[in-house]
Protein backbone atom coordinates (compact mmCIF):
# COMPACT_ATOMS: atom_id res chain seq x y z
CA UNK A 1 0.00 0.00 0.00
CA UNK A 2 0.99 3.30 -0.76
CA UNK A 3 1.86 6.22 2.17
CA UNK A 4 -0.31 8.78 3.17
CA UNK A 5 -3.34 6.82 4.03
CA UNK A 6 -4.22 8.95 6.53
CA UNK A 7 -3.65 12.45 4.88
CA UNK A 8 -6.00 14.91 4.06
CA UNK A 9 -7.10 15.08 0.68
CA UNK A 10 -4.79 17.49 -0.84
CA UNK A 11 -7.16 19.49 -2.33
CA UNK A 12 -7.62 21.09 1.16
CA UNK A 13 -4.11 22.68 1.30
CA UNK A 14 -6.08 24.96 -1.62
CA UNK A 15 -9.73 25.17 -0.48
CA UNK A 16 -9.75 24.85 3.66
CA UNK A 17 -10.20 27.96 5.31
CA UNK A 18 -10.30 31.75 4.97
CA UNK A 19 -7.21 33.10 3.90
CA UNK A 20 -6.18 35.48 0.70
CA UNK A 21 -4.88 32.06 -1.03
CA UNK A 22 -8.16 30.13 -0.01
CA UNK A 23 -10.48 33.42 -1.21
CA UNK A 24 -8.83 33.27 -4.67
CA UNK A 25 -8.22 29.48 -5.32
CA UNK A 26 -12.07 29.20 -5.29
CA UNK A 27 -13.33 32.38 -6.46
CA UNK A 28 -11.89 31.77 -9.56
CA UNK A 29 -13.35 28.48 -9.72
CA UNK A 30 -16.59 29.86 -8.75
CA UNK A 31 -16.68 31.86 -12.30
CA UNK A 32 -18.40 29.59 -13.98
CA UNK A 33 -21.08 29.10 -11.18
CA UNK A 34 -19.34 26.01 -9.17
CA UNK A 35 -21.31 26.77 -5.50
CA UNK A 36 -19.74 26.51 -1.91
CA UNK A 37 -20.31 23.49 -0.96
CA UNK A 38 -18.20 21.86 -3.67
CA UNK A 39 -15.40 23.35 -1.79
CA UNK A 40 -16.48 21.57 1.66
CA UNK A 41 -14.20 18.64 1.51
CA UNK A 42 -15.35 16.50 -0.86
CA UNK A 43 -12.84 14.72 -3.05
CA UNK A 44 -11.73 17.15 -6.32
CA UNK A 45 -11.24 14.73 -8.83
CA UNK A 46 -9.66 15.83 -12.35
CA UNK A 47 -10.86 14.33 -15.59
CA UNK A 48 -7.54 14.45 -17.61
CA UNK A 49 -8.29 14.47 -21.29
CA UNK A 50 -6.95 13.48 -24.44
CA UNK A 51 -9.70 15.43 -26.36
CA UNK A 52 -8.52 16.67 -29.60
CA UNK A 53 -10.30 17.16 -33.21
CA UNK A 54 -6.49 16.24 -34.60
CA UNK A 55 -6.57 13.49 -32.63
CA UNK A 56 -9.45 11.60 -34.20
CA UNK A 57 -9.27 8.83 -32.23
CA UNK A 58 -10.07 10.63 -29.17
CA UNK A 59 -12.66 13.73 -30.58
CA UNK A 60 -15.36 12.02 -29.12
CA UNK A 61 -13.52 11.99 -25.62
CA UNK A 62 -16.04 15.36 -24.34
CA UNK A 63 -19.03 13.64 -24.53
CA UNK A 64 -17.90 10.75 -22.68
CA UNK A 65 -16.15 13.26 -19.66
CA UNK A 66 -19.65 14.44 -19.30
CA UNK A 67 -20.86 10.93 -18.21
CA UNK A 68 -17.93 10.57 -15.93
CA UNK A 69 -18.84 14.04 -14.79
CA UNK A 70 -22.29 12.30 -13.71
CA UNK A 71 -20.63 9.54 -12.09
CA UNK A 72 -18.53 11.36 -9.75
CA UNK A 73 -21.25 14.52 -9.28
CA UNK A 74 -23.65 11.02 -7.73
CA UNK A 75 -20.53 9.93 -5.24
CA UNK A 76 -20.40 13.14 -4.31
CA UNK A 77 -16.96 14.60 -5.74
CA UNK A 78 -16.36 17.69 -7.47
CA UNK A 79 -15.29 17.08 -11.25
CA UNK A 80 -13.17 19.54 -13.15
CA UNK A 81 -12.15 18.24 -16.65
CA UNK A 82 -8.31 19.65 -17.99
CA UNK A 83 -6.57 18.93 -21.36
CA UNK A 84 -3.42 17.80 -21.84
CA UNK A 85 -0.91 17.52 -24.69
CA UNK A 86 -3.03 14.39 -27.40
CA UNK A 87 -0.07 13.07 -29.54
CA UNK A 88 -2.30 12.16 -32.64
CA UNK A 89 -1.06 8.33 -34.22
CA UNK A 90 -2.56 9.23 -37.84
CA UNK A 91 -1.40 12.90 -37.93
CA UNK A 92 1.15 13.88 -35.80
CA UNK A 93 4.41 14.08 -38.03
CA UNK A 94 7.51 12.61 -37.94
CA UNK A 95 5.82 10.29 -35.09
CA UNK A 96 3.51 10.34 -32.11
CA UNK A 97 6.16 8.76 -30.31
CA UNK A 98 8.28 11.67 -30.31
CA UNK A 99 5.80 13.52 -27.53
CA UNK A 100 4.72 10.64 -25.58
CA UNK A 101 7.15 12.04 -22.90
CA UNK A 102 5.78 15.31 -22.99
CA UNK A 103 2.51 14.03 -22.58
CA UNK A 104 3.63 12.54 -19.84
CA UNK A 105 4.91 15.61 -18.52
CA UNK A 106 1.82 17.40 -19.03
CA UNK A 107 -0.08 14.98 -16.98
CA UNK A 108 2.35 14.72 -14.39
CA UNK A 109 2.94 18.71 -13.77
CA UNK A 110 -0.49 19.22 -14.45
CA UNK A 111 -1.93 17.11 -11.52
CA UNK A 112 0.94 17.96 -9.58
CA UNK A 113 0.16 22.05 -9.94
CA UNK A 114 -3.40 21.73 -9.34
CA UNK A 115 -5.56 20.87 -6.65
CA UNK A 116 -6.08 17.41 -7.48
CA UNK A 117 -7.24 14.24 -5.17
CA UNK A 118 -7.83 11.56 -7.77
CA UNK A 119 -7.81 11.49 -11.56
CA UNK A 120 -10.22 9.99 -14.50
CA UNK A 121 -7.74 9.29 -17.31
CA UNK A 122 -9.36 9.89 -20.89
CA UNK A 123 -7.22 8.27 -23.52
CA UNK A 124 -7.67 6.11 -26.52
CA UNK A 125 -5.02 6.48 -29.50
CA UNK A 126 -1.91 4.52 -29.11
CA UNK A 127 0.45 6.76 -27.39
CA UNK A 128 -1.84 8.29 -25.04
CA UNK A 129 -2.65 5.79 -22.98
CA UNK A 130 0.85 5.58 -22.05
CA UNK A 131 1.55 9.11 -21.11
CA UNK A 132 -1.57 9.30 -19.18
CA UNK A 133 -0.60 6.46 -17.33
CA UNK A 134 2.79 7.15 -17.09
CA UNK A 135 1.99 10.59 -16.06
CA UNK A 136 -0.20 9.16 -12.91
CA UNK A 137 2.64 6.37 -12.22
CA UNK A 138 4.43 9.67 -11.22
CA UNK A 139 2.15 11.34 -9.02
CA UNK A 140 1.31 8.34 -7.24
CA UNK A 141 -2.44 9.58 -7.16
CA UNK A 142 -5.94 7.20 -7.20
CA UNK A 143 -6.59 6.96 -10.68
CA UNK A 144 -8.65 5.22 -12.93
CA UNK A 145 -8.39 4.83 -16.79
CA UNK A 146 -11.16 5.18 -19.16
CA UNK A 147 -10.79 4.10 -22.98
CA UNK A 148 -12.44 5.95 -25.74
CA UNK A 149 -13.45 2.31 -27.51
CA UNK A 150 -12.56 1.38 -30.64
CA UNK A 151 -14.36 2.14 -33.79
CA UNK A 152 -17.32 -0.66 -35.32
CA UNK A 153 -15.54 -2.39 -37.99
CA UNK A 154 -14.66 -0.96 -40.81
CA UNK A 155 -16.77 -1.93 -44.04
CA UNK A 156 -16.23 -1.35 -47.60
CA UNK A 157 -18.30 -2.95 -50.31
CA UNK A 158 -19.70 -5.35 -47.88
CA UNK A 159 -16.12 -6.38 -46.67
CA UNK A 160 -15.08 -6.39 -43.18
CA UNK A 161 -11.75 -3.93 -43.04
CA UNK A 162 -9.58 -3.72 -40.29
CA UNK A 163 -8.09 -0.02 -39.72
CA UNK A 164 -5.01 -0.03 -41.68
CA UNK A 165 -5.05 -3.66 -42.93
CA UNK A 166 -6.19 -3.11 -46.53
CA UNK A 167 -4.54 0.62 -47.30
CA UNK A 168 -1.89 -0.84 -49.38
CA UNK A 169 -3.92 -2.97 -51.26
CA UNK A 170 -5.96 0.21 -52.23
CA UNK A 171 -3.35 2.63 -52.97
CA UNK A 172 -2.04 -0.13 -55.39
CA UNK A 173 -5.09 -0.93 -57.18
CA UNK A 174 -5.72 2.91 -57.40
CA UNK A 175 -2.27 3.05 -59.25
CA UNK A 176 -3.27 0.15 -61.40
CA UNK A 177 -5.99 1.68 -62.61
CA UNK A 178 -8.41 -1.30 -61.30
CA UNK A 179 -9.54 0.66 -58.29
CA UNK A 180 -11.83 4.59 -59.64
CA UNK A 181 -10.50 7.84 -57.31
CA UNK A 182 -14.45 7.69 -56.11
CA UNK A 183 -14.14 3.90 -54.51
CA UNK A 184 -10.91 5.15 -52.74
CA UNK A 185 -12.07 7.75 -51.22
CA UNK A 186 -15.50 6.32 -50.27
CA UNK A 187 -12.87 3.24 -48.92
CA UNK A 188 -11.70 6.27 -46.76
CA UNK A 189 -15.02 6.63 -45.38
CA UNK A 190 -16.04 3.34 -45.00
CA UNK A 191 -12.72 2.38 -43.24
CA UNK A 192 -13.23 5.05 -40.21
CA UNK A 193 -16.48 5.13 -39.84
CA UNK A 194 -17.58 5.93 -36.49
CA UNK A 195 -16.00 7.86 -33.65
CA UNK A 196 -12.83 5.56 -31.60
CA UNK A 197 -9.89 4.41 -31.89
CA UNK A 198 -8.67 1.45 -34.41
CA UNK A 199 -10.07 -1.24 -34.37
CA UNK A 200 -7.42 -4.13 -35.15
CA UNK A 201 -5.68 -5.58 -32.81
CA UNK A 202 -3.32 -2.85 -32.97
CA UNK A 203 -1.32 -0.32 -30.73
CA UNK A 204 -4.37 1.25 -29.36
CA UNK A 205 -6.38 -1.74 -28.71
CA UNK A 206 -3.47 -3.86 -26.89
CA UNK A 207 -3.05 -0.53 -24.81
CA UNK A 208 -6.44 -0.72 -23.47
CA UNK A 209 -6.50 -4.37 -23.12
CA UNK A 210 -3.28 -3.58 -20.91
CA UNK A 211 -4.95 -0.95 -18.74
CA UNK A 212 -8.13 -3.69 -17.96
CA UNK A 213 -5.47 -6.62 -17.42
CA UNK A 214 -3.55 -4.60 -15.19
CA UNK A 215 -7.19 -3.63 -13.31
CA UNK A 216 -6.54 0.19 -14.24
CA UNK A 217 -9.37 0.12 -16.31
CA UNK A 218 -13.32 -1.36 -15.28
CA UNK A 219 -13.43 -4.56 -16.87
CA UNK A 220 -15.05 -4.43 -20.75
CA UNK A 221 -12.81 -1.37 -20.63
CA UNK A 222 -11.39 -2.69 -23.71
CA UNK A 223 -13.60 -3.18 -26.17
CA UNK A 224 -16.78 -1.89 -25.89
CA UNK A 225 -17.09 -0.13 -28.90
CA UNK A 226 -16.44 3.59 -28.51
CA UNK A 227 -20.31 4.52 -29.80
CA UNK A 228 -21.81 1.73 -27.98
CA UNK A 229 -24.24 2.59 -25.11
CA UNK A 230 -22.59 0.44 -22.98
CA UNK A 231 -19.35 2.99 -22.91
CA UNK A 232 -20.90 5.86 -21.73
CA UNK A 233 -22.55 3.53 -18.69
CA UNK A 234 -18.96 2.32 -17.83
CA UNK A 235 -17.91 5.99 -18.28
CA UNK A 236 -20.30 6.98 -16.06
CA UNK A 237 -19.67 4.24 -13.53
CA UNK A 238 -15.74 5.20 -13.62
CA UNK A 239 -16.68 8.30 -12.30
CA UNK A 240 -18.64 6.77 -9.01
CA UNK A 241 -15.64 4.61 -8.34
CA UNK A 242 -12.98 6.89 -8.67
CA UNK A 243 -14.43 8.99 -5.76
CA UNK A 244 -14.77 5.95 -3.94
CA UNK A 245 -11.00 5.18 -4.76
CA UNK A 246 -10.02 8.82 -3.57
CA UNK A 247 -11.98 8.59 -0.25
CA UNK A 248 -9.89 4.96 0.04
CA UNK A 249 -6.73 6.42 -0.72
CA UNK A 250 -6.45 3.86 -3.37
CA UNK A 251 -3.69 4.72 -5.23
CA UNK A 252 -2.14 3.37 -8.59
CA UNK A 253 0.27 2.12 -7.06
CA UNK A 254 -1.67 -0.58 -5.23
CA UNK A 255 -2.65 -1.07 -8.59
CA UNK A 256 -0.13 -1.27 -10.94
CA UNK A 257 2.37 -3.86 -8.80
CA UNK A 258 4.82 -6.38 -10.29
CA UNK A 259 1.55 -9.21 -10.46
CA UNK A 260 -0.29 -6.28 -12.62
CA UNK A 261 2.11 -6.38 -14.92
CA UNK A 262 2.82 -9.71 -15.13
CA UNK A 263 -1.03 -10.32 -15.93
CA UNK A 264 -0.78 -8.20 -18.83
CA UNK A 265 2.44 -9.37 -20.64
CA UNK A 266 0.63 -12.81 -20.50
CA UNK A 267 -2.61 -10.73 -21.78
CA UNK A 268 -0.54 -9.38 -24.36
CA UNK A 269 0.48 -13.19 -25.64
CA UNK A 270 -3.30 -14.19 -25.79
CA UNK A 271 -4.66 -11.40 -27.16
CA UNK A 272 -1.42 -11.50 -29.95
CA UNK A 273 -1.30 -7.72 -28.86
CA UNK A 274 1.29 -4.87 -30.40
CA UNK A 275 5.49 -4.88 -29.74
CA UNK A 276 4.91 -1.39 -28.45
CA UNK A 277 3.12 -2.40 -25.43
CA UNK A 278 6.82 -4.06 -24.46
CA UNK A 279 8.01 0.09 -24.06
CA UNK A 280 5.35 1.22 -22.85
CA UNK A 281 4.96 -1.41 -19.88
CA UNK A 282 8.66 -1.02 -19.19
CA UNK A 283 8.41 2.72 -19.03
CA UNK A 284 5.11 3.09 -16.86
CA UNK A 285 6.84 0.22 -14.24
CA UNK A 286 9.92 2.05 -13.97
CA UNK A 287 7.87 5.29 -13.44
CA UNK A 288 5.95 2.82 -10.77
CA UNK A 289 9.54 1.11 -9.21
CA UNK A 290 8.65 -1.80 -10.13
CA UNK A 291 11.22 -3.84 -11.56
CA UNK A 292 10.05 -5.01 -15.07
CA UNK A 293 12.83 -6.17 -17.90
CA UNK A 294 12.88 -7.31 -21.68
CA UNK A 295 13.62 -10.84 -19.88
CA UNK A 296 10.35 -10.66 -18.29
CA UNK A 297 8.25 -10.34 -21.47
CA UNK A 298 10.62 -12.77 -22.95
CA UNK A 299 9.62 -15.51 -19.91
CA UNK A 300 6.30 -14.76 -19.00
CA UNK A 301 4.58 -14.85 -22.74
CA UNK A 302 6.56 -18.27 -22.82
CA UNK A 303 3.96 -21.32 -24.19
CA UNK A 304 1.14 -18.88 -23.95
CA UNK A 305 -0.86 -19.12 -27.07
CA UNK A 306 -2.83 -16.36 -28.66
CA UNK A 307 -6.58 -17.48 -28.57
CA UNK A 308 -8.19 -14.25 -29.93
CA UNK A 309 -8.43 -14.47 -33.74
CA UNK A 310 -8.17 -10.61 -34.59
CA UNK A 311 -6.56 -8.73 -37.61
CA UNK A 312 -3.65 -8.17 -37.92
CA UNK A 313 -3.08 -11.72 -37.10
CA UNK A 314 -6.58 -13.42 -37.58
CA UNK A 315 -9.45 -12.45 -39.05
CA UNK A 316 -11.78 -10.73 -36.99
CA UNK A 317 -11.99 -7.54 -35.37
CA UNK A 318 -12.74 -5.29 -31.65
CA UNK A 319 -16.18 -4.92 -32.52
CA UNK A 320 -16.50 -8.72 -32.83
CA UNK A 321 -14.03 -9.40 -30.05
CA UNK A 322 -16.58 -7.60 -27.98
CA UNK A 323 -19.57 -9.63 -28.40
CA UNK A 324 -17.72 -13.09 -28.06
CA UNK A 325 -16.65 -12.57 -24.59
CA UNK A 326 -13.80 -9.31 -24.65
CA UNK A 327 -10.91 -9.29 -22.47
CA UNK A 328 -12.65 -10.91 -19.33
CA UNK A 329 -13.30 -13.93 -21.22
CA UNK A 330 -9.44 -14.23 -21.93
CA UNK A 331 -8.69 -13.69 -18.46
CA UNK A 332 -10.72 -16.58 -16.99
CA UNK A 333 -9.61 -18.81 -19.81
CA UNK A 334 -5.26 -17.29 -18.96
CA UNK A 335 -6.66 -17.99 -14.80
CA UNK A 336 -7.81 -21.97 -15.13
CA UNK A 337 -4.72 -22.08 -16.56
CA UNK A 338 -2.65 -20.57 -13.83
CA UNK A 339 -1.35 -17.65 -16.25
CA UNK A 340 -2.84 -15.35 -13.87
CA UNK A 341 -2.12 -13.59 -10.64
CA UNK A 342 -5.98 -13.48 -9.40
CA UNK A 343 -5.75 -11.51 -6.62
CA UNK A 344 -4.41 -8.22 -8.00
CA UNK A 345 -6.10 -5.72 -6.89
CA UNK A 346 -8.28 -3.29 -9.13
CA UNK A 347 -10.06 -0.46 -9.61
CA UNK A 348 -13.09 -1.99 -9.78
CA UNK A 349 -12.78 -2.59 -5.93
CA UNK A 350 -12.10 -6.43 -5.75
CA UNK A 351 -9.54 -8.50 -7.03
CA UNK A 352 -9.05 -9.75 -10.99
CA UNK A 353 -10.62 -13.08 -10.43
CA UNK A 354 -13.37 -11.48 -8.82
CA UNK A 355 -14.04 -9.86 -12.06
CA UNK A 356 -13.20 -11.93 -14.61
CA UNK A 357 -14.22 -15.68 -12.93
CA UNK A 358 -17.78 -15.89 -14.17
CA UNK A 359 -16.70 -14.19 -18.00
CA UNK A 360 -18.13 -16.08 -20.92
CA UNK A 361 -17.28 -17.17 -24.18
CA UNK A 362 -19.80 -16.29 -26.60
CA UNK A 363 -18.33 -17.21 -29.97
CA UNK A 364 -15.72 -19.62 -30.28
CA UNK A 365 -14.43 -18.21 -33.40
CA UNK A 366 -13.29 -14.91 -32.18
CA UNK A 367 -12.44 -16.08 -28.90
CA UNK A 368 -10.94 -19.54 -29.64
CA UNK A 369 -10.31 -22.54 -27.30
CA UNK A 370 -7.11 -23.01 -25.59
CA UNK A 371 -6.40 -26.19 -27.79
CA UNK A 372 -7.39 -24.86 -31.30
CA UNK A 373 -5.44 -21.19 -30.53
CA UNK A 374 -4.16 -19.14 -33.27
CA UNK A 375 -0.67 -19.39 -32.59
CA UNK A 376 0.85 -21.69 -30.18
CA UNK A 377 3.69 -19.25 -28.83
CA UNK A 378 1.61 -15.50 -28.65
CA UNK A 379 4.86 -14.15 -26.69
CA UNK A 380 7.44 -11.72 -27.38
CA UNK A 381 10.59 -13.05 -28.33
CA UNK A 382 14.47 -11.10 -27.16
CA UNK A 383 16.92 -11.50 -29.29
CA UNK A 384 20.28 -11.37 -27.95
CA UNK A 385 23.63 -10.90 -29.54
CA UNK A 386 26.62 -9.03 -30.24
CA UNK A 387 24.04 -7.11 -33.09
CA UNK A 388 21.99 -6.17 -29.94
CA UNK A 389 23.70 -6.20 -26.53
CA UNK A 390 20.82 -4.73 -24.68
CA UNK A 391 18.55 -7.06 -27.00
CA UNK A 392 15.81 -6.47 -29.77
CA UNK A 393 12.04 -7.93 -29.80
CA UNK A 394 10.25 -9.95 -32.62
CA UNK A 395 6.63 -11.22 -32.47
CA UNK A 396 7.33 -14.81 -33.61
CA UNK A 397 3.56 -15.34 -34.04
CA UNK A 398 3.77 -12.35 -37.18
CA UNK A 399 7.08 -13.80 -38.35
CA UNK A 400 7.52 -16.87 -40.81
CA UNK A 401 8.69 -20.33 -39.81
CA UNK A 402 10.99 -20.50 -42.47
CA UNK A 403 12.94 -18.01 -41.49
CA UNK A 404 13.34 -18.93 -37.35
CA UNK A 405 16.89 -20.18 -37.86
CA UNK A 406 18.29 -18.04 -40.66
CA UNK A 407 21.78 -17.03 -41.89
CA UNK A 408 22.05 -14.19 -44.71
CA UNK A 409 23.72 -10.83 -46.11
CA UNK A 410 22.84 -7.64 -45.08
CA UNK A 411 21.93 -5.12 -47.28
CA UNK A 412 22.10 -1.98 -45.37
CA UNK A 413 19.95 1.28 -45.15
CA UNK A 414 21.50 4.47 -43.16
CA UNK A 415 18.29 5.97 -43.28
CA UNK A 416 14.62 5.64 -44.18
CA UNK A 417 15.33 7.84 -46.83
CA UNK A 418 18.27 6.13 -47.98
CA UNK A 419 15.80 2.86 -48.17
CA UNK A 420 13.02 4.98 -49.67
CA UNK A 421 15.89 5.90 -52.56
CA UNK A 422 17.12 2.78 -53.47
CA UNK A 423 15.03 -0.42 -52.13
CA UNK A 424 13.55 -0.46 -55.88
CA UNK A 425 16.78 0.19 -57.73
CA UNK A 426 16.80 -3.02 -60.21
CA UNK A 427 20.25 -3.37 -59.81
CA UNK A 428 20.38 -3.37 -55.71
CA UNK A 429 22.40 -6.40 -54.64
CA UNK A 430 19.58 -8.35 -52.64
CA UNK A 431 17.98 -11.74 -52.85
CA UNK A 432 15.19 -13.55 -50.67
CA UNK A 433 17.61 -14.98 -48.23
CA UNK A 434 19.17 -11.50 -47.50
CA UNK A 435 18.44 -9.53 -44.38
CA UNK A 436 17.41 -5.62 -44.58
CA UNK A 437 19.11 -3.83 -42.16
CA UNK A 438 18.07 -0.28 -41.33
CA UNK A 439 19.73 1.94 -39.22
CA UNK A 440 19.36 5.57 -37.54
CA UNK A 441 16.20 4.93 -36.81
CA UNK A 442 15.69 4.60 -32.98
CA UNK A 443 14.78 7.31 -30.03
CA UNK A 444 17.80 9.62 -30.59
CA UNK A 445 18.33 8.90 -34.42
CA UNK A 446 15.01 9.43 -35.62
CA UNK A 447 14.45 11.34 -33.43
CA UNK A 448 11.50 9.37 -31.77
CA UNK A 449 11.42 5.68 -32.81
CA UNK A 450 9.33 5.51 -35.97
CA UNK A 451 7.48 3.04 -36.90
CA UNK A 452 9.12 2.05 -39.70
CA UNK A 453 10.64 -0.93 -39.02
CA UNK A 454 8.48 -3.24 -41.43
CA UNK A 455 9.86 -1.70 -44.43
CA UNK A 456 8.59 -3.40 -47.62
CA UNK A 457 10.38 -5.73 -49.60
CA UNK A 458 12.32 -4.69 -52.90
CA UNK A 459 9.99 -5.05 -55.98
CA UNK A 460 11.39 -7.05 -57.89
CA UNK A 461 10.72 -9.85 -55.14
CA UNK A 462 7.46 -9.57 -54.67
CA UNK A 463 7.07 -10.04 -58.35
CA UNK A 464 8.61 -13.31 -57.98
CA UNK A 465 6.67 -13.94 -55.14
CA UNK A 466 8.73 -13.45 -51.74
CA UNK A 467 6.45 -12.28 -49.43
CA UNK A 468 8.88 -11.95 -46.24
CA UNK A 469 12.38 -11.68 -45.64
CA UNK A 470 14.14 -10.69 -42.27
CA UNK A 471 14.04 -7.24 -41.32
CA UNK A 472 16.65 -5.57 -38.11
CA UNK A 473 15.88 -2.27 -37.55
CA UNK A 474 16.39 0.62 -34.14
CA UNK A 475 13.08 1.18 -35.26
CA UNK A 476 9.30 0.21 -33.71
CA UNK A 477 6.77 -1.00 -36.49
CA UNK A 478 3.33 -0.53 -36.01
CA UNK A 479 0.66 -2.69 -34.30
CA UNK A 480 -1.25 -3.56 -37.13
CA UNK A 481 2.39 -4.52 -38.93
CA UNK A 482 3.43 -7.82 -40.15
CA UNK A 483 6.60 -10.32 -41.07
CA UNK A 484 9.77 -11.31 -39.71
CA UNK A 485 10.34 -7.93 -38.54
CA UNK A 486 13.10 -7.52 -36.02
CA UNK A 487 12.55 -3.94 -33.85
CA UNK A 488 14.00 -1.92 -30.92
CA UNK A 489 17.61 -2.81 -31.14
CA UNK A 490 19.79 -1.78 -28.40
CA UNK A 491 21.83 0.03 -28.06
CA UNK A 492 20.25 1.67 -31.23
CA UNK A 493 22.70 3.13 -34.12
CA UNK A 494 22.63 6.92 -33.47
CA UNK A 495 24.31 5.96 -29.75
CA UNK A 496 27.04 4.06 -31.07
CA UNK A 497 25.68 0.14 -30.64
CA UNK A 498 26.90 -2.40 -33.30
CA UNK A 499 24.41 -1.66 -35.52
CA UNK A 500 26.17 1.29 -36.97
CA UNK A 501 28.75 -0.74 -37.84
CA UNK A 502 27.03 -3.26 -40.17
CA UNK A 503 27.54 -3.23 -43.81
CA UNK A 504 26.07 -4.39 -46.64
CA UNK A 505 28.25 -7.64 -47.76
CA UNK A 506 27.84 -8.63 -43.97
CA UNK A 507 26.88 -12.08 -42.85
CA UNK A 508 24.17 -11.93 -40.18
CA UNK A 509 22.61 -14.97 -37.69
CA UNK A 510 19.51 -15.29 -36.67
CA UNK A 511 18.02 -17.66 -34.18
CA UNK A 512 15.02 -17.44 -33.17
CA UNK A 513 14.12 -20.54 -30.58
CA UNK A 514 17.94 -19.69 -29.16
CA UNK A 515 16.72 -15.71 -28.84
CA UNK A 516 20.51 -15.13 -31.16
CA UNK A 517 21.20 -12.51 -33.35
CA UNK A 518 24.66 -12.39 -34.56
CA UNK A 519 26.66 -10.47 -36.92
CA UNK A 520 29.39 -12.54 -37.92
CA UNK A 521 32.28 -10.32 -38.40
CA UNK A 522 34.97 -10.64 -36.34
CA UNK A 523 35.64 -8.09 -32.88
CA UNK A 524 39.04 -6.72 -34.31
CA UNK A 525 37.14 -5.26 -37.57
CA UNK A 526 34.15 -4.19 -35.80
CA UNK A 527 36.32 -2.06 -33.45
CA UNK A 528 38.25 -0.87 -36.34
CA UNK A 529 34.83 0.58 -37.55
CA UNK A 530 33.82 1.65 -34.45
CA UNK A 531 36.93 4.16 -34.30
CA UNK A 532 35.64 6.73 -36.74
CA UNK A 533 31.70 6.22 -35.68
CA UNK A 534 30.45 9.37 -35.98
CA UNK A 535 26.39 9.86 -35.13
CA UNK A 536 24.14 9.97 -37.98
CA UNK A 537 22.11 12.78 -36.41
CA UNK A 538 19.52 14.67 -38.35
CA UNK A 539 19.30 18.39 -37.21
CA UNK A 540 16.57 18.85 -34.85
CA UNK A 541 13.47 21.15 -35.56
CA UNK A 542 13.53 22.25 -32.00
CA UNK A 543 14.28 23.11 -28.54
CA UNK A 544 11.88 19.70 -27.02
CA UNK A 545 13.41 17.97 -29.88
CA UNK A 546 16.92 18.73 -28.87
CA UNK A 547 15.84 17.87 -25.01
CA UNK A 548 14.49 14.69 -26.24
CA UNK A 549 17.59 13.37 -27.99
CA UNK A 550 19.99 14.98 -25.15
CA UNK A 551 17.30 12.60 -22.47
CA UNK A 552 16.12 9.89 -23.88
CA UNK A 553 16.71 6.43 -22.77
CA UNK A 554 17.24 3.41 -25.06
CA UNK A 555 14.30 0.94 -25.84
CA UNK A 556 15.40 -1.87 -23.61
CA UNK A 557 14.48 0.93 -20.73
CA UNK A 558 11.07 1.85 -22.53
CA UNK A 559 12.45 5.13 -24.56
CA UNK A 560 11.44 7.51 -21.54
CA UNK A 561 13.21 10.36 -20.28
CA UNK A 562 16.65 9.82 -17.90
CA UNK A 563 15.32 12.58 -15.41
CA UNK A 564 11.75 10.78 -15.20
CA UNK A 565 12.96 9.25 -11.96
CA UNK A 566 13.81 12.75 -10.24
CA UNK A 567 9.91 12.73 -9.83
CA UNK A 568 8.81 12.11 -5.67
CA UNK A 569 5.55 11.37 -4.32
CA UNK A 570 3.12 13.96 -4.18
CA UNK A 571 4.01 16.92 -1.43
CA UNK A 572 2.30 19.78 0.17
CA UNK A 573 2.58 22.60 -2.64
CA UNK A 574 4.48 26.43 -1.83
CA UNK A 575 2.25 28.81 -2.04
CA UNK A 576 1.17 31.00 -5.41
CA UNK A 577 0.48 34.52 -3.70
FE1 LIG B 1 -5.42 6.45 -33.30
FE2 LIG B 1 -4.90 4.06 -34.52
S1 LIG B 1 -4.54 6.09 -35.25
S2 LIG B 1 -5.72 4.46 -32.58
MG1 LIG C 1 0.62 2.71 -34.32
Amino acid sequence: MSGGKKQPLRSRQWYQGNSKSAFMHRSWMKNRGVPDDMFDGRPVIGICNTFSEMTPCNAHLRGLAEKVKFGIYEAGGFPVEFPVLSPSESQTRPTAMLYRNLAAMDVEESIRSCPIDGVVLMAGCDKTTPSLVMGAASCDIPAILVSGGPMLNGVVKNERVGSGTAVFRWVEELNAGTMSEEDFLAAEAGHARSAGSCMTMGTASTMAAMVEAMGLGLFQNAAIPAVDSRRAQLSQMAGRRIVDLTRARTTIGDILTREAFENAIRVNAAIGGSTNAVLHLIAIARRMGVDLSLDDWDRLGRGVPTIVDLMPSGRFLMEDFYYAGGLPAVMRILGEHNLLHREALTVSGGTVWDQVETAEVWNEEVIRGWDKPLTDEGGIAVLRGNLAPRGAVLKPSAASPELFSHRGRAVVFSSIEDYHDRINDPDLDVDETSILVLQNCGPKGYPGMAEVGNMGLPKKLLEKGVRDMIRISDARMSGTAYGTVILHVAPEAAEGGPLAFVRSGDWIEVDIAERRLHLDVGADELDRRAENFVPSLPSVASGYQQLYRDHVEQADLGCDFDFADASCALSPQRVSH
